[in-house]
């Protein structure tokens, strides 16, 4: 069963260096940039053009989806780091998708891996899912370094899925198990 509570309302969450906190509108400016940066459309296959009061939209709405968690990762300070989220809630089969994005000040300095270290926490012990999967391009190494730090582990691969800038690339199929999980997070007990 999925625990509802655990996805309305939108939690925060605290980590060492950074906080996952509701998105709201206060972040729709920043959420906005972020989609306007070349290389983050290129690392996330983004084509669309959005504009700034379509994502004040969204950030607004985000807080009434039940089926779905939208937060913002900032900084202790309350800084904007960046958004993720679990989407495409599969309910009977205990599972969810992931996905992130950090402005580019804030990569390569493990941030990332906290992030998703806490969101994969809170969606295992708290939201009771089973699974979390994920797709990533091959284009996009980093990523797939993070992915794998945080406990994901390579499924598959769609061949020459993706057609970015006269390419083709593959997409990778990446997911973690809530078993998984538990085993690689030592308990007090076991320390
Ligand atoms: C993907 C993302 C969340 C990762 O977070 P991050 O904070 O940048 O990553 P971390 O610093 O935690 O870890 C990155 C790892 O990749 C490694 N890395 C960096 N560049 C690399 C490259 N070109 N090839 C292989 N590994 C690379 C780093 O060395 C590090 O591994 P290490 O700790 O073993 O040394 C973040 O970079 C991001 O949001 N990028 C922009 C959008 C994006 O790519 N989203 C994902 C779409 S699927």
């Amino acid at each position: 069963m999925i625990n509802d509570a655990a996805l309305l309302p939108k939690p925060t969450l605290t980590g060492r260096r950074l906080r996952l906190v509701p998105l709201s509108v206060r972040h729709a400016e920043h959420f906005w940039h972020a989609t306007q940066d070349p290389e983050i459309r290129r690392l996330t296959g983004t084509r669309r053009e959005f504009t700034l009061a379509e994502i004040e939209e969204w950030c607004t709405t985000r807080a009434d989806q039940p089926d779905r968690l939208d937060l913002a990762v900032e900084d202790l300070d309350g800084g904007y780091l960046g958004e993720l989220a679990l989407i495409d809630l599969d309910r009977d089969n205990r599972s969810a998708a992931f996905r992130i994005a950090l402005v580019p000040t804030a990569t390569g300095r493990g941030l990332g891996t906290e992030a998703i270290g806490l969101l994969l926490d809170h969606a295992f012990t708290a939201v009771g899912l089973h699974r979390v999967h994920l797709e990533v391009y091959d284009l996009n190494p980093r990523a797939q370094r993070a992915y794998r730090k945080a406990g994901f582990t390579l499924e598959g691969r769609l061949r020459e899925s993706h057609h970015w800038d006269g390419h083709w690339h593959d997409t990778l199929l990446m997911a973690a198990l809530s078993t998984e999980h538990r085993a690689a997070t030592p308990t007090p007990a076991a320390t």
